[in-house]
């Protein structure tokens, strides 16, 4: 029993001292500055925790302090203070605080290293250099070139060198439907389900610890429909006139028109009919949108009646407007109208000048209408005269006649 509790402290105490060792050992360590180097840029192995004076340093490339890894060995008191190994490149330098100085990087430098200081202990210690390339040739891809709508699309970030891509929509943000992954580390984004809301302009950014490059900017076009066929025009046409019938479509790329009439093609319409009325013009018209990408056809009929021409003089297409014929009308009776006036204008005139000397001698007008010879000026007042008389239907002549032929003269007096 007491050999087994000595025992245990004998482990317990050899494995203090066992870490207090590691720690020490492990006091020193190297850190990479810049922390992600590409190539062409320099880096330094720098090294930390070193206490006391140094008076050795080697550094070998690979994990272990074989002779084969030796790439120098630097003493700080020595005349010349490095001197080189096996592994020795010439971009490599030893600097006076142990650390190493790596210029011009390449790619092959990358791996393993380690270093050993010798101060009042030894201590050693090993860090893994990655050497990254630039992100180059940044080219943003679909792996479908004429998307439909809710076609499952994929878009690639092709590069080299990166190993973190974004995603950036140029106006608005991703759908919310968009599949990518969440530590950004592949180079592709999947919409399930592309909508036509999805269109826009997109481009993806290709990163690694060393460098960010921007790609190509993507537009995505989304093609649809066609959809919401709808016509316009007159459907309700008149005997001898013309008509138009317009065909319009929600549609990308724009959609392709035919038309049918009765089920039978009419080749001279496409987004536009333009028919003349004949006596067969009655009927179904259909339109029949078209669209090359989405291979979707949609249509809308519509049904043509045709008026007799008398009964529905037609507003536009008719030889007379509606407008036309009713000015005329009115014109006419204007000018009826004007003439009218004048006559009657003309005729009281001359009465007016008959009653003035009627008015001085009516005996005498009453021999005037007798027929007797008289001058010019009178010669129209005897034609009324005779007018007024003839309208009795009396005989001028007779004298018996006469008061009531004066009768008819005083009236039309009163009038003017
Ligand atoms: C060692 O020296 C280099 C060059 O002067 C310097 O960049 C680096 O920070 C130093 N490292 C330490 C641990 O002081
Ligand atoms: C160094 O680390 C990188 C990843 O950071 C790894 O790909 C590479 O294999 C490592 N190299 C060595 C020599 O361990
Ligand atoms: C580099 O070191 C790691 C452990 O630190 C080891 O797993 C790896 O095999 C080493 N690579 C080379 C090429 O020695
Ligand atoms: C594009 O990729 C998606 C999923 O990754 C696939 O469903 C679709 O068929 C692909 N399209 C083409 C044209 O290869
Ligand atoms: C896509 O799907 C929606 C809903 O199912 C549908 O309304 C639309 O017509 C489809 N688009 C195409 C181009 O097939
Ligand atoms: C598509 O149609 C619209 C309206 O009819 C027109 O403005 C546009 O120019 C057309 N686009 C193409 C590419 O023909
Ligand atoms: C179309 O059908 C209507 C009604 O059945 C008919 O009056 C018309 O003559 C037809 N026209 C043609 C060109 O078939
Ligand atoms: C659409 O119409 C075109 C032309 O008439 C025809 O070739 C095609 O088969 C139609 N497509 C469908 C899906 O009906
Ligand atoms: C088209 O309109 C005419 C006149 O209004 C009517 O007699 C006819 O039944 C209609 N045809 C259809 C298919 O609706
Ligand atoms: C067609 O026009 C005629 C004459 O203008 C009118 O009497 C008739 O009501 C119209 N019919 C329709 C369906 O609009």
């Amino acid at each position: 029993m007491s050999t087994m509790w000595h025992l245990l402290r004998v482990i317990l105490i050899f494995s203090v001292f066992l870490s207090v060792w590691m720690e020490r050992v492990s006091a020193i360590s190297i850190q990479l500055m810049p922390p992600y180097p590409a190539v062409g840029q320099s880096v330094t192995l720098s090294v930390t925790g070193i206490t006391g004076n140094i008076r050795e340093v080697k550094w070998y490339k690979g994990s272990n302090t074989d002779a084969s890894n030796h790439i120098l060995t630097y003493i700080p008191s020595a005349n010349s203070p490095q001197s080189n190994g096996l592994q020795y490149f010439s971009r490599a330098s030893a600097l006076p605080n142990a650390s190493l100085l790596i210029s011009d990087l390449e790619f092959t430098d990358g791996g393993n290293y380690t270093v050993s200081v010798q101060t009042q202990t030894a201590q050693q210690t090993s860090v893994n250099l990655t050497v990254y390339e630039p992100v180059t040739d940044v080219v943003l891809k679909s792996n479908t070139s004429e998307i439909k709508e809710n076609d499952t699309v994929t878009l690639t970030c092709e590069t080299k060198n990166a190993n973190r891509y974004e995603w950036v929509r140029v106006s608005g943000s991703l759908p919310s439907d968009t599949i990518q992954s969440k530590d950004k580390s592949t180079n592709t984004i999947t919409f399930p389900s592309i909508k036509r809301s999805a269109a826009g302009d997109y481009y993806c950014e290709a990163k690694n610890p060393a460098s960010n490059k921007k790609s190509n900017i993507y537009t995505l076009t989304v093609n649809y429909g066609p959809e919401q066929v709808r016509i316009t025009g007159d459907v309700n046409v008149t005997e001898g006139s013309s008509f138009t019938l317009e065909c319009f479509a929600e549609s990308l790329p724009n959609a392709t028109f035919r038309w049918t009439h009765n089920g039978t093609h009419l080749n001279s319409c496409q987004q536009r009919c333009s028919l003349k009325v004949a006596s067969d013009t009655q009927g179904m018209y259909t339109c029949i949108a078209s669209n090359s990408v989405t291979n979707i056809n949609a249509s809308t009929t519509v049904n043509v009646t045709v008026n007799a021409a008398s009964s529905s003089p037609e507003m536009n297409d008719g030889p007379l407007s509606r407008g036309a014929i009713v000015g005329i009308v009115v014109a006419i009776f204007a000018v009826a109208l004007i003439v009218a006036v004048i006559v009657l204008f003309l005729m009281l005139k001359q009465r007016k000048k008959h009653s003035a000397s009627t008015n001085r001698k009516q005996h005498v007008s009453a021999t005037v209408a007798s027929g007797n010879g008289q001058t010019n000026e009178s010669a129209a007042e005897h034609d009324i005269q005779y007018t007024s008389v003839t309208f009795a239907q009396r005989p001028p002549r007779k004298v018996q006649m006469q008061p009531s032929d004066e009768n008819v003269v005083y009236s039309d007096l009163r009038l003017s």
